[in-house]
């Protein structure tokens, strides 16, 4: 029973400050994590490590080879220490990162080399990937989303569960949380659903909202709850619907 489990950038950093790690936060996260470990596929975001840099060098519309050097090693900077977190608490793990084993078509994930990630899991151990940036075979360069990588390994390990963890109590409407929503309601929502609050170049809520709905409409559903109040990653990873479950429509 495969779980993948994204925690965001937005929890592990401050978004609108350059690699501005909250240590707090992944030692947190990580012993949350650390007490429901069994096949969990562990997703997280680039935040300030891979937010702002890509913004400052104009990725991924502009293809600049110092830009995807730095952005990819401000995002394999987060994911070692993301690593080393989950090793303190305990949890057997290991780096993957999608620039070495994947190739985007117009930036969406056309070829991934996703062995690797069933033999870690058969073997006991929790793979860790993180959004970054990615060649493309029609435009040299772009950026995969880690809330891309959430919806593309859910589908092709056909997973359980599927929770990604923001900062927020899920998709607010009027500053509540919906129990559920389905690409219907979302059109009628129109802009009440937007981008980041804070540095985000792959589209905020609404970016992966759009992701999650393609997997609904695979018949997978997932949720979208909040990673910063304490116990909620255990209770998600159990399958509890604590946050906002994205459906199909019906
Ligand atoms: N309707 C909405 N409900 C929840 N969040 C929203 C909404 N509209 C915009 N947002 C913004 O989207 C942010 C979450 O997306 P993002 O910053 O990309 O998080 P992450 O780093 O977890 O991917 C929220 O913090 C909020 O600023
Ligand atoms: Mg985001």
């Amino acid at each position: 029973m495969t779980r993948i489990l994204k925690i965001g950038g937005s929890i592990l950093t401050d978004k609108n400050q350059e690699l501005a790690a909250r240590q707090g936060e992944i030692t947190r996260v990580a012993r949350e994590i650390a007490s429901h470990p069994e096949d969990v596929v562990l997703v997280h975001g680039a935040g300030s490590f891979g937010h702002i840099p890509a913004k400052k060098y104009r990725l991924p519309q502009e293809f600049s080879r110092q830009g995807l050097r730095v952005t990819h090693s401000g995002v394999a900077r987060l994911c070692e220490m993301v690593v080393e977190a989950l090793s303190q608490a305990g949890v057997d793990c290991l780096p993957v990162h999608p620039l070495s084993c994947l190739l985007l078509l117009d930036g969406r994930i056309d070829r991934f080399f996703i062995e690797p990630i069933k033999e870690m899991l058969e073997g006991g151990i929790m793979p860790v990937l993180h959004g970054d940036v990615a060649m493309d075979v029609a435009g040299k360069a772009a950026i995969v989303s880690g809330d891309q990588l959430v919806a593309y390994l859910a589908k092709v390990l056909q997973a359980e569960v599927v929770a990604v963890g923001s900062n927020v109590d899920g998709v607010l409407f009027s500053g509540r949380p919906l129990p559920r929503i389905t690409r219907e309601e979302l059109k009628q929502m129109g802009s009440a659903i937007g981008g980041s609050a804070g540095v985000d170049v792959t589209g905020g809520m609404r970016g992966k909202l759009l992701e999650l709905l393609d997997l609904a409409d695979l018949g997978i559903d997932s949720l979208i709850f909040n990673a910063g109040k304490e116990g909620n990653i255990a209770r998600a990873l159990k399958g509890e619907w604590v946050g906002t479950r994205i459906g199909r429509t019906n």
